[in-house]
C-alpha cells in the first residue's frame, strides 16, 4: 500500500520504536451522530456517521500474549498480559485496550499477543467517541492477531467494547459509538435500532455536507450527569408501567401515551422522557426526510432535537448554545444541534454543498466573537467503519 502522510507518521513511530515490520493496519473512525441523541440506551434509534478520523493500531502478533503498544501522541507505553493484566492508574488509554481484551476473551475467542503503535487523530474528550475508536481499533487488532478476524459479527464486536467500556473502563455509555465506529459505511448514515442491533444504511445526500464545531470547553460534568439523565429515564419507565405493563424502555412509549399519562411522573422526569420519546420520532422523521430529499426538514428536525436537548434533557451549555447560534446564522445552514453526550464537546451542522470554507471561517469568527475562544471546525464526510489492512 502507498502510505498517505498520517499513515507514514505511523510507519515512522513503529520503525522508531521496534525492529523489524509491523504486519498489519488497524483503522477505527470517530463518529458524529446526525440525530437520535440519548436514545440508544433506551433502547431507541439512532443515525450517526463514521468520520474521517479515526485512531490506527499499526502491528505484529507476539509469540506469547502480551500486548506491547505505544503511543505516539502521548509518548507513553503499555506491556500486559491479555488474561491478566493490572489496571493502569497513571494513564487512561491502556484499560481500553486490557478492557476490549478481557471482553473478547469471555466472548471465548482464542486471543493471543500483539506489539506496535497507537495513533489518532480523533479530538479526545470532545463528544467525538475518539474511546470507541481506541476500543475497536484494539479490537480489530486482537482478533488479527489470533487470525480470528471472522470470529465475531460487527455487532458483537461493538458490544464486547461497549462492555470493556462499561464493566472495566467504568463508563456507562450506550452502544452507538462502538456500533458505528465498527459498521459505518462511506457515504451513508446507519439508522440503528439500539434494541435489536439491526441497522439500515440510509445515503448521505450529496448535495449537503457536515460541519462540525469542537466548542473546546471541558465536558467535565459529563460523566455523573449522564448517568443522573439514565436513572430519570428509567424512573420514568417504572412509573409507566403501573398503567402501560408492557413498555420495557421509553423505546415502546409513544408522545401520545406520554402526554395521557404525564400527571404520573414529576415535572424532570416527564421533560426527560418527553426528550427521549420525541426524538426517537425525530429519527424516524429525518430518515424518511433524508430518502425523500427534503433537506429543509433533516435541518428543522436537528433544530428540533437541539431545543429538546437544551430545555427538557438540559445537557446542553453555553458553548453549545453559541456554538449552534453560530452555525445556524450562515445562510447555507439547514440546521445544527449538539452532538455526542452533551455538556460541551460538539455541534454538528448540516449545509449545502459548495460552501464549507465560507462556512468554516463565518462558524470561526461567529463563535469567537460570542465565545472569546477560537474553536475547532472540521468538515467531514461519512467515512468507512473499522477495517484491518494486511502489510504483506
Ligand atoms: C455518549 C454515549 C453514547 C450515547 C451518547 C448520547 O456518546 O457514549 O452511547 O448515549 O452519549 O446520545
Amino acid at each position: 500500500m502507498q502510505p498517505d502522510r498520517r499513515t507514514q507518521q505511523v510507519f515512522d513511530g513503529f520503525a522508531a520504536h521496534f525492529e523489524g515490520k509491523p504486519t498489519h493496519l488497524a483503522i477505527a473512525p470517530g463518529r458524529v451522530n446526525l440525530i437520535g441523541e440519548h436514545t440508544d440506551y433506551n433502547d431507541g434509534f439512532v443515525l450517526p456517521v463514521a468520520l474521517d478520523r479515526d485512531v490506527r493500531v499499526l502491528f505484529r502478533p507476539r509469540a506469547d500474549r502480551r500486548v506491547r503498544l505505544y503511543a505516539l501522541e502521548f509518548d507513553s507505553w503499555t506491556d500486559f498480559d491479555i488474561e491478566s493484566p493490572r489496571r493502569d492508574d497513571e494513564q487512561l488509554w491502556p484499560n481500553y485496550i486490557q478492557g476490549v481484551g478481557l471482553a473478547l476473551s469471555e466472548l471465548e475467542v482464542p486471543l493471543n499477543g500483539y506489539e506496535g503503535v497507537v495513533s489518532g487523530n480523533v479530538p479526545r474528550g470532545s463528544g467525538l467517541s475518539s474511546s470507541a475508536a481506541l476500543e475497536i481499533a484494539a479490537a480489530k487488532a486482537y482478533l488479527a492477531s489470533a487470525k480470528q478476524i471472522h470470529a465475531l459479527s460487527g455487532p458483537q464486536i461493538a458490544k464486547a467494547a461497549q462492555k470493556a467500556e462499561n464493566e472495566y473502563v467504568g463508563v456507562n455509555c450506550g452502544i452507538m459509538d462502538q456500533f458505528i465506529s465498527t459498521l459505518g459505511e462511506e457515504g451513508h448514515a446507519l439508522l440503528i435500532d439500539c434494541r435489536s442491533l439491526d441497522y439500515r444504511r440510509v445515503p448521505f445526500p450529496a448535495d449537503t455536507s457536515l460541519v462540525i464545531g469542537n466548542t473546546k470547553a471541558s465536558r467535565s460534568l459529563a460523566g455523573s450527569a449522564y448517568n443522573e439523565r439514565r436513572a430519570q429515564c428509567e424512573d420514568g419507565v417504572r412509573r409507566l408501567q403501573s398503567v402501560l405493563p408492557a413498555i420495557a424502555a421509553l423505546r415502546d412509549v409513544s408522545s401520545t401515551q406520554l402526554e395521557r399519562h404525564r400527571h404520573l411522573l414529576p415535572d424532570t422526569v416527564y421533560r426527560r422522557c418527553r426528550h427521549v420519546v420525541s426524538e426517537n420520532e425525530r429519527v424516524q422523521a429525518t430518515v424518511a426526510a433524508l430518502e425523500r430529499s427534503d433537506f429543509r426538514l433533516v435541518g428543522q428536525l436537528m433544530n428540533q432535537s437541539h431545543t429538546s436537548l437544551r430545555d427538557d434533557y438540559e445537557v446542553s451549555s453555553e458553548a453549545l448554545d453559541l456554538m449552534v447560534e453560530s452555525m445556524r446564522d450562515h445562510p447555507d445552514c439547514l440546521g445544527a444541534r449538539l452532538t455526542g453526550a452533551g455538556f460541551g464537546g460538539c455541534a454538528v451542522a448540516l449545509i449545502w454543498r459548495g460552501s464549507e470554507g465560507d462556512v468554516r471561517e463565518f462558524v470561526r469568527k461567529g463563535y469567537a466573537k460570542r465565545m472569546n475562544v477560537w474553536p475547532e471546525i472540521y468538515i467531514s464526510s461519512p467515512s468507512a467503519g473499522a477495517r484491518v489492512l494486511p502489510l504483506i
